[in-house]
């Protein structure tokens, strides 16, 4: 599997991670045995390595027995999993994912991490009420009101990451921007109850400008493919997947290098920015960074495979 890509081919469980590990039997009880066994059949029949996991969610997402048909049909022609269930288990959440939209990847756990260790030690840039709900305004409009940190979630897909990091840092006011209207409604649906806010645009273009300079966590998993790989990614990527939430441009980093550019105008000093690399994209990424006058530095977590590249608002 190519290292931008997260999703094999429709032959195994997507890394993705929405299969929890379980037993051979329907979880739920609901399906009749007859149902469960040719469910099965048919997904290792058409390759699918987890067949049993993967009936088991279908199974106890489908309504009806021609849902289920209908479902099954879905995943064998290689739907992702997730667009037809509807939702992808992230950082231990039950993140709602439609057709069309980025598929979250377990890879992206680091970044969560590390964006939320990085908000929650943050003195906090703006005041309002203690949920990760807008945010009143900057910190010094108020002194007396409570300080919370401002996380960003630029590229946010189906708002994922800034779902996981809110629930790690609930006191933090969290913004989400996409360009594409799906992910946008989307997000929209799993940040909105949280109390994020979530935009339409590029990149910080749609950013309420009272924002400015009051950042604490940029957090960016912005498309890192570069062009020529996009066409030996999985198929359920290439196929299911908006080029537009794959493709960073020659060397992949295009995006990267536009988020970095703008990322001191709005970050706090000693704000962050934090994106998700592939991991021979370390030091082109790092050059981004450091050539915009942020402090850079690589991180990255053996075993999720995964790197990012961490900038730093010097003054
Ligand atoms: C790799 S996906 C990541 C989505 C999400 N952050 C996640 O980890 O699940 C990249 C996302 O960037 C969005 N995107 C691409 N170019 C953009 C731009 N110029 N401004 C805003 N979003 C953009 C795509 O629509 C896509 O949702």
């Amino acid at each position: 599997m190519s290292q931008y890509s997260s999703i094999p081919e429709s032959s195994s469980t997507p890394e993705s991670g929405s299969v929890p590990a379980s037993g051979p039997s329907p979880a739920s009880g609901s399906a009749p045995a007859a149902d469960w066994g040719a469910v099965v059949g048919t997904l290792r029949a058409a390759g699918c390595v987890f067949a049993e996991d993967e009936a088991r969610l279908l199974i106890e997402a489908a309504d009806t027995p021609a849902a289920l048909r209908d479902m099954v049909a879905q995943r064998v022609a290689g739907l992702p999993l997730e667009h037809i269930v509807g939702w992808v288990e992230f950082c231990g959440l039950r993140v709602a994912v439609d057709p069309g939209v980025f598929v979250p990847r377990q890879r992206t756990g680091l970044l969560v991490r590390r964006a939320a260790a990085q908000a929650a030690s943050a003195p906090g840039s703006v005041t309002g009420p203690a949920a990760a709900g807008p945010a009143a305004g900057p910190a010094a409009a108020d002194p007396t009101a409570a300080a919370r940190p401002v996380v960003v979630d630029l590229a946010c897909g189906s708002g994922a990451v800034g779902m996981a990091v809110a629930a790690l840092v609930p006191n933090a006011a969290l913004y989400a921007v996409d360009i594409e209207p799906a992910a946008v409604r989307c997000a929209r649906r799993n940040l909105t109850p949280i109390g994020g806010q979530v935009y339409e645009g590029d990149l910080y273009a749609p950013l309420p400008d009272r924002l400015r300079g009051h950042v604490d966590v940029v957090v960016a998993n912005v498309p890192y493919v570069p062009t020529d790989a996009v066409g030996l990614m999985p198929r359920e990527a290439r196929d299911h997947e908006p080029r537009v939430t794959l493709d960073g441009g020659f060397d992949g980093l295009d995006v990267l290098r536009r988020v970095a550019q703008r990322a001191g105008d709005w970050l706090v000093p000693g704000g962050q920015v934090l994106m998700e690399i592939g991991e021979d994209q370390a030091d082109a990424a790092v050059g981004a960074l450091t050539g915009t006058g942020l402090a850079a530095a690589v991180e990255n977590d053996d075993d999720l495979h995964a790197w990012i590249v961490v900038g730093r608002r010097q003054r």
